[in-house]
């Protein structure tokens, strides 16, 4: 099949829920083949089935971003299966406990929080680059990070996390620029998703208060963070570097003086 990712090799970090999974899915649907990374092997082992079901290829690894040996792991699986590492898509990401205040955050919370959110990516960006570098040049990373790293909204600790990202993106970008390697974020709103309970997911309450907080008064779906993430990753993105794009119904915009 022709696609968008046609015969690349791509590395998706938290692929077994929520964006992670619409990503796969959909990039498999674009011809990639993915290597289905996520620290509960058994949600990527399903992930990877389900594209296989569809004529795609994918394999699943467990995979802990926490644990740089473990995302280099990732990206071997996918040298080892489809010969290369074209696309790093590193998703896997976390937020504090339902109703866990800025003042109320332990430090243990905190420590889990960075290394998850911050150092996760910043592993995925060493292992990828890496193994870019080995290829010769070139190589595409794509990441989420949250409209929360763009404008204050959510929890604060949080949103340092997703600040630290959206800035490593920028910096990033100009430090493998003469390397011909791409980087590029996906910044969404409110998603019902897994994410902090999946508060989202179970009421409808919840979703539809969260839902009028956005400009296009709905919430974003996962898939539609995966088809921005897809543009970064692919081709028609070929000159795109440095760039946080929000997937926000519009939120990043402002307020609407009434
Ligand atoms: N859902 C939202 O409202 C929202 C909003 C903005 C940004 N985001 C971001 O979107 C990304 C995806 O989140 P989601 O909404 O799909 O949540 P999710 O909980 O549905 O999926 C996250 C996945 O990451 C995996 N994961 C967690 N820790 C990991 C680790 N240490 N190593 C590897 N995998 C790990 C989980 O097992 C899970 O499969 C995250 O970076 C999150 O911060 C989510």
């Amino acid at each position: 099949m022709n696609g968008l990712l046609h015969e690349k090799v791509v590395v998706i970090t938290g692929a077994g829920s929520g964006v992670g999974l619409a990503a796969s899915l959909l990039f498999a649907e674009h011809g990639a083949k993915v290597v289905a990374a996520d620290i509960d092997l058994s949600s990527v082992e399903q992930t990877a089935a389900q594209i296989r079901a569809a004529g795609g290829e994918s394999v699943a690894v467990r995979c802990d971003v926490t644990d740089g040996q473990s995302v280099d792991a990732a990206v071997a699986a996918a040298v080892e299966s489809f010969g290369r590492l074209d696309v790093m898509y590193n998703n896997a990401g976390i937020t504090t406990k339902p109703g866990q205040g800025f003042m109320e955050t332990p430090d243990k919370d905190l420590e889990v929080l960075n290394a998850v959110n911050v150092g996760g990516v910043i592993h995925g960006c060493q292992s990828a680059i890496r193994q870019f570098d080995l290829q010769g040049g070139g190589g595409c990373i794509v990441i989420t990070a949250s409209v929360a790293g763009l404008i204050g909204f959510g929890g604060a600790v949080y949103g340092s996390t997703k600040g630290a990202v959206t800035s490593l993106v920028r910096t990033l970008a100009l430090e493998i620029a003469g390397k011909g390697i791409r980087i590029n974020s996906v910044c969404p709103a409110a998603m019902p998703t897994n994410f902090g309970g999946g508060v989202l997911k179970g009421s409808d309450a919840a979703r539809q208060h969260t839902a009028s907080m956005h400009p296009l008064g709905r919430v974003i779906e996962p898939r539609e963070c995966a088809s921005a993430a897809l543009f970064l990753a692919s081709d028609l993105a070929s000159n795109i570097t440095g760039v946080n794009l929000p997937v926000d119904g519009g939120m990043a915009a402002g307020k609407q003086l009434r």
